[in-house]
C-alpha cells in the first residue's frame, strides 16, 4: 500500500517490518561464523513478532544462501554483512560520545534496537527512543517478558517523527541544556525530503555545544533513476514473495531530491565527516561491494555541534 501523510503500522506491516527485517539480518549477522556483532536480543525479538518469513532467517530455518539468486544485485548474506558494519558503526559512535561526557542518547526511529539493553552505558546515562507507539509498546513489552533489563535508564517515547516529537521528547525528560548523542540509523529513506530537512532542523534547535549525531544518508536519486531504483527493489520483493512474505518495500520509500545529510548539516552549524558503506565494511573486516549492488551508495555521517 502506498504512504500517505498520516500512515502507522506496527512491526509486522508497512515501515514496521523493515524493522524486522534489519533485527532478521542482525540476527543472521550474530550467527555468522567470524561474527562482527552479537545481538543476543535480534532473534527472540523477530520470532516475538511472528512474520514467518523472518523467523525462518532469524534462527537459521532458512539461510540466506536458499535465498541466493544470480539476477538479485544483494543477496541476503551482503545485507546482513552491511548490517552488522552499521550496527557497529552505530554502536563505536555511542562508546566515543559517551567518552566525551555526554550522558543523553536519542535513538531515533529506534525499531527493534536493543542498545539501550546490550550496550555498556556509563551508569548515568539516560537513553530516549523515539518510535511509532506500537513499535515502541510492542518491543519494551517483549523485552521485559524476555527477562531483559536496560543497561541505562530507558525512557521510550512513542510519537511519529512527522509530528511534534519534540514536545513528547521534552515531556519524557529530554533536556536541551544538556549534550546529546543522537542517531538515525534506516530512517531517512522513510521520511519525505522535507521531513528529513525538519527533522535536522529539530535535531540542531534542540543540540547544546558538544552533541553528536549519526545518521544512515540516503543518496539522492535524481528523478529519471527512480524507476532503476524502484526496480531493484522489487526485484528483492518479488523473490521474497515466494517465501510467502508480500510487502513491496519500494512502496515505502520516498525517492526523489533530497538534500546530502552532511551537506545540510554543515550549513546548520555542525562539523561532519561522511564516509560510503564500503569503508564501514572494509574497517570492520569484511569485503566491499560491488558498485552495483545497491547498498554501496549509503553514506555514514558523524557529526559534532
Ligand atoms: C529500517 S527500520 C530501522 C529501525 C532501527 N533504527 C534499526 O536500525 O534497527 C525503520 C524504522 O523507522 C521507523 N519510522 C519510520 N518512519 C517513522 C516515523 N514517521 N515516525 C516514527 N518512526 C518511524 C519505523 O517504525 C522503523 O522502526
Amino acid at each position: 500500500m502506498p504512504r500517505t501523510d498520516g500512515d502507522t503500522w506496527d512491526l509486522a506491516s508497512s515501515v514496521g517490518a523493515t524493522a524486522t527485517m534489519v533485527a532478521a539480518a542482525r540476527a543472521v549477522a550474530s550467527r555468522a561464523r567470524n561474527p562482527v556483532i552479537d545481538d543476543p536480543y535480534a532473534a527472540p525479538l523477530v520470532l516475538a513478532v511472528g512474520v514467518d518469513f523472518f523467523t525462518k532467517l532469524a534462527t537459521g530455518e532458512l539461510s540466506p544462501e536458499d535465498l541466493h539468486s544470480n539476477d538479485s544485485p544483494v543477496g541476503i548474506r551482503r545485507f546482513a554483512d552491511g548490517m552488522a558494519a552499521r550496527t557497529r558503526f552505530f554502536d563505536d559512535f555511542f562508546a566515543d560520545a559517551t567518552t566525551t561526557g555526554i550522558r543523553q542518547a536519542v535513538i531515533l526511529a529506534s525499531g527493534l534496537d536493543a542498545r539501550a539493553y546490550r550496550l555498556n552505558w556509563p551508569q548515568d546515562m539516560v537513553v530516549f527512543e523515539i518510535d511509532q507507539a506500537e513499535v515502541i509498546e510492542f518491543k519494551t513489552t517483549t523485552l521485559a517478558g524476555l527477562g531483559a533489563t536496560p543497561s541505562a535508564e530507558l525512557r521510550p517515547v512513542g510519537v511519529d517523527l512527522r509530528h511534534d516529537w519534540p514536545a513528547a521528547l521534552a515531556d519524557a525528560g529530554f533536556d536541551a541544556a544538556k549534550p546529546t548523542a543522537w542517531i538515525a540509523e534506516g530512517l531517512f529513506g522513510y521520511l519525505p525530503p522535507d521531513a528529513q530537512d525538519r527533522l535536522l532542523d529539530r535535531i540542531t534547535e534542540l543540540s547544546a555545544e558538544g552533541s553528536r549525531l549519526a545518521a544512515e544518508g540516503v543518496p539522492p536519486h535524481r528523478a529519471e533513476d527512480d524507476e532503476q531504483v524502484r526496480n531493484r527493489m522489487q526485484s528483492n520483493s518479488g523473490r521474497w514473495r515466494d517465501h510467502g512474505f508480500d510487502i513491496d518495500f519500494s512502496e515505502l520509500v520516498f525517492l526523489g531530491d533530497r538534500a546530502e545529510v552532511a551537506d545540510y548539516l554543515q550549513g546548520h552549524g555542525w562539523r561532519t565527516t561522511s564516509a560510503p558503506a564500503n569503508d564501514l565494511l572494509v574497517r570492520y573486516g569484511m569485503a566491499p561491494l560491488d558498485d552495483d549492488e545497491g547498498f554501496a551508495e549509503i553514506r555514514y555521517i558523524t557529526a559534532v555541534r
